[in-house]
């Protein structure tokens, strides 16, 4: 799949320049356009050339083209990512406003935009090759904080109360947590259908999974030796995710707590990254960490992630407010507490939405379930929640 690229802006030159910057990089086609002629538009009289990215170049106090790209409607504009002189504020709103995947300063490192480009390049290839069902990772700011209780569970709805067609990856490859919570096991799993995932069809598919009463299909792995995360092809699990999103409506991923090549992909593959995290200052710190390490060095833009506090209590020294302040994320979701509950569930292997739909922890999880579901309607209110707060002053 060749990526088409066009570099816009006033200054031939700075244009010339980038276009240097990204010779040789494997997949692009690039075209440099100057927009010239009193026009503002950036993708004016460029009609034989149609962009899948746009790398849009503005000078020092102007910001016209910027402000004409955030006036075009959503849809028609690819990605975008800005370069231009730093420390501008009207730029870096209208960046955002216009949905800019990254802003690159000035003097641009090359091997920053050649990361990013890629990056992009990752993503709309994976969306290409996604058929139409969405993908959701889950994640947890520290180990035990409920997240593979909650993405076993959230999935388990899914199917069982919103009747979609729903697949649950388990990426912790040596300790299948989700397959406990769920109590299913399987003969082959997900490490043997990544070997053969080049010739996998639906019923192929269905023999290296479990499939739970709800529906719910589990892939996870079986494997009795430990499974080093570097031994795993990314593309390959790509491509695997890839054919159970087109197979399904949702696709939920337990990623374990870790920063490594398997859990970076999984990210860059998710629409959305649900973040669990607890009221304590060292899971604050952790998902402010990993919230940088997604935005900076994986390029995820912000608008895919979602905050959920776990064993949320009202009474806790640090409350919602502090939370999402020092993320400059909302919160999209509170989890109550509810030990015995909980661990009954998960010992016996019987999902919260089978063994008491009524219990306050059931109910919260069923209402992040409704936020996935009817996330099309509920979209611009989402992205403008999830914007920086600085974006609401
Ligand atoms: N809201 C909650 N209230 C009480 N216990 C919970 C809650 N959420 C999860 N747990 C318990 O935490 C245990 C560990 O959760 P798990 O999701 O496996 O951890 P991790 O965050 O490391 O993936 C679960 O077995 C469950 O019993
Ligand atoms: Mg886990």
């Amino acid at each position: 799949m060749l990526t088409h690229v066009l570099i816009a802006g006033r200054k031939g030159s700075a244009l010339e320049t980038l276009k240097t910057y990204l010779h040789g990089v494997p997949g692009i086609n690039v075209r440099v356009h100057v927009i010239a002629n009193g026009h503002i538009d950036p993708l004016h009289s460029v009609a034989d050339f149609a962009p899948d990215i746009v790398l849009l170049h503005f000078e020092a106090h102007r910001t016209a083209e910027l402000s004409a790209w955030a006036a075009r409607p959503a849809a028609g504009r690819p990605p975008l990512i800005v370069v231009g002189p730093g420390g501008h504020a009207d730029a870096t709103r209208l960046a955002i406003r216009s949905g800019a995947r990254d802003f690159l300063p000035e003097p641009v490192d090359r091997a920053d935009l050649v990361a990013t480009v890629q990056q992009v390049c990752a993503e709309l290839h994976a969306q290409a090759t996604q058929g139409r069902g969405t993908v959701h990772a889950f994640v947890g700011a520290a180990g035990g904080v409920g997240s593979s209780f909650i993405a076993a569970n959230i999935a388990h709805m899914l199917a069982a109360h919103a009747r979609r067609r729903t697949a649950l990856v388990d990426l912790d490859l040596n300790f299948s947590p989700t397959a406990h919570h769920l109590n299913l096991t399987s003969q082959r799993g997900l490490l043997e259908a990544l070997d053969e995932v080049g010739s996998l069809d639906a019923d192929a598919l269905a023999g290296f999974g479990s499939r739970h009463a709800s529906g719910l299909q589990l892939y996870c792995s079986t494997a009795q030796h430990a499974v080093p995360s570097k031994d795993v092809r990314t593309d390959r699990v790509s491509a695997f995710i890839a054919l159970l999103a087109s197979l399904n409506q949702d696709v939920v991923i337990d990623v374990p707590h870790a920063i490594d090549n398997l859990t970076a992909n999984a990210f860059g593959l998710a629409a959305e990254i649900y973040i669990v995290l607890q009221q304590s200052t060292l899971h604050v710190r952790n998902a402010t960490r990993l919230i940088r390490i997604l935005r900076d060095e994986l390029a995820v833009p912000p608008q895919r992630l979602r905050i959920i506090v776990n064993r949320y209590a009202k009474k806790a020294l640090l409350q919602l407010d502090d939370i999402s302040r020092a993320l400059s994320l909302e919160i999209a979701a509170t989890v109550p507490s509810h030990y015995a509950r909980a661990l009954e569930s998960s010992d016996a292997g019987v999902p919260l939405y089978e063994a008491d739909r009524a219990a306050a922890i059931t109910a919260s999880l069923v209402g992040i379930v409704a936020q996935m579901t009817g996330a099309k309607a509920a979209r611009p209110g989402l992205l403008r929640r999830a914007l920086p707060s600085f974006l609401r002053s």
